[in-house]
């Protein structure tokens, strides 16, 4: 295990949700796991016009997201943990505001001890990105002379390729590549990470790998919720955009990927670029009409409440076009998955919450057992990213009694089944792995610009064509017409909540 040096973690709009709702409960589990260094402080900065105090009471002692966590330990240990915690108001005319901000780290530096280890945290809206990054360098907070000083950006990371770009330009005109961690929380999830794992450690999938024997690849992320408060941003996103674009894009990487020359951060994502590099882009309106579906859910009753359609939604434009659905058809042009289709799909308000891989496996070459040889009976290597994480193999047995019939059986891993092993929550892992200055599970500048060239036509497509916005009642699978984009090759594997389940017997909850 990597030491953690002494640091202060500097959150930029620490007022705002994801400081309580999920940065402060993981530096919490990292503190009761005993991972923090032994001198390590938390600033929150915001505009809000709170004391530490407040601060403390309000992402620790009365956060409803860490009041299970918090009633079962004692007062002392709260109260250890709080005395890390600190918060800096910021004012509206930040340049001017940045000096005492540095005047406030610098004095907490000395009084605790950190080292001069900075990690400044975006939580900020993306437009406040580059302002902040450079009344930081204006400060003179970004120089490694006595300390290192690393910077964690939060998604949406651009709107699209050119302004993807210009981030990565406006961030570089202020710190070093190295010092840049792009968050996907995707990557933080052990499941994701054991794609390398299942891959890359074991000899009897890797040589199946390819296409001489992967039929195709699906991948599902279904999510139950709506936009919940979430209209007026999503709106101008789109699951294209907050789903696809990162963390779909990301399991594809590690999924189309060649093995890397090591596990180290440089040489994994050498190998992501590449893979990411390789997806064929989508250049004619054909091409794009034919292999990318967009979809809106519409009102509906779900367990006998009425749900909202997107367009009546908060904050949504009421005649958005906006897709809470995408499912996009491509291929990988290179040596390993020539001819290979991969089906994605994302979209928020399907009948369960459910994301997984699905490798389809090609028939055997000769059928000797024809009358059970249907192609739903062909191996699947299914990996269960959430929930019910693990990794099922369906493969073909013989039914007992008198001649060959062949049933599907499963085998199955839980990661439940590691009944002592704790496993770290996304931002936990991410949050840790930054403090150490492993970028391993961080995206590089290019990685997210090459994810963006492979969506910018898609989007621009859906913008500036007639291309369909079909719609699908909440709380089921999608559009109809879905179904299309798979017709002939295969079905979608609608998943249900547990891995094991056979599709068709899902429960909406
Ligand atoms: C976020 C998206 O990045 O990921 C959300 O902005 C989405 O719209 C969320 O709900 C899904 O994350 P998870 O970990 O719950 O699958």
């Amino acid at each position: 295990m990597d030491k953690t040096a002494n640091q202060m973690l500097i959150i930029f709009g620490a007022s705002g949700d994801l400081t309580a709702r999920k940065l402060i409960p993981a530096i919490y589990n990292l503190y009761k796991g005993k991972h923090l260094p032994e001198n390590f402080v938390v600033l929150g900065a915001s505009r809000s016009n709170w004391t530490d105090d407040d601060f403390r009471k309000n992402v620790v002692k009365e956060s409803t997201y860490l009041k299970d966590e918090l009633a079962t330990v004692d007062k002392d240990f709260i109260t250890d943990f709080c005395d890390k915690i600190f918060y800096h108001v910021l004012d509206k005319d930040q340049d001017a505001d940045f000096g005492s901000l540095n005047e406030r780290i610098t004095q907490l530096n000395k009084n605790y001890a950190t080292d001069n280890n900075y990690i400044f945290y975006f939580s900020l809206p993306p437009a406040a990105y580059e302002p902040t990054a450079k009344n930081i360098y204006d400060q003179g907070l970004h120089k490694e002379d006595d300390g290192w000083k690393r910077v964690i950006v939060e998604k949406p990371f651009g709107y699209n390729l050119e302004t993807a770009k210009n981030l990565n330009n406006a961030l570089h005109r202020y710190f070093k590549e190295p010092q840049i961690f792009r968050i996907d929380h995707y990557l933080g999830k052990e499941t994701v990470q054991n794609l390398l794992v299942t891959r890359f450690a074991n000899s009897i999938f890797e040589p199946l790998w390819n296409r001489n024997y992967i039929h195709h690849v699906e991948i599902t992320n279904a999510e139950s919720v709506g936009v919940e408060k979430r209209g007026g941003y999503y709106d101008k996103s789109g699951a294209l955009r907050d789903m696809f674009q990162n963390h779909l894009l990301q399991i594809v990487s590690l999924i189309i990927m060649e093995p890397p020359i090591g596990a180290n951060a440089e040489e994994i994502r050498n190998e992501k670029v590449k893979a990411l590099k390789s997806l064929r882009v989508m250049t004619t309106d054909k091409e794009l009409h034919d292999n990318t579906i967009r979809a809106q859910y519409v009102s509906s009753v779900i367990d006998g409440e009425n749900v909202k359609g997107y367009r009546e939604e908060d904050g949504v434009d009421p005649d958005s076009t906006t897709e809470t659905y995408a499912a996009i058809k491509f291929f990988v042009d290179n040596w390993r998955w020539a001819d290979v289709p991969f089906y994605v799909r994302t979209a928020k308000r399907m009948p369960t919450k459910v994301t997984e891989v699905v490798i389809h496996f090609k028939s055997p070459h000769h059928q000797i057992f024809k009358e059970s040889s249907l192609n739903n009976k062909d191996n699947k290597l299914v990996i269960r990213i959430q929930p019910d994480e693990g990794i099922l193999i369906k493969f073909g047995v013989k039914v007992p009694g008198q001649g060959f019939e062949v049933e599907r059986a499963n085998l199955d891993f839980y990661y439940s089944s590691l009944v002592d092993t704790y496993v770290m929550t996304a931002y936990e892992r991410l949050l840790l792995d930054a403090m150490q200055g492993d970028a391993t599970l961080y995206a590089r500048a290019d990685e997210v610009e090459a994810a963006w060239a492979f969506v910018d036509p898609i989007l621009n497509f859906w913008k500036n064509s007639d291309a369909k916005v079909y719609g699908y009642s909440a709380g089921v699978w999608g559009p109809k017409n879905a179904d299309e984009l798979i017709d002939g090759v295969s079905m979608w594997r609608n998943p249900c909540e547990n891995l094991a389940d056979d599709p068709g017997y899902c429960v909406i909850s």
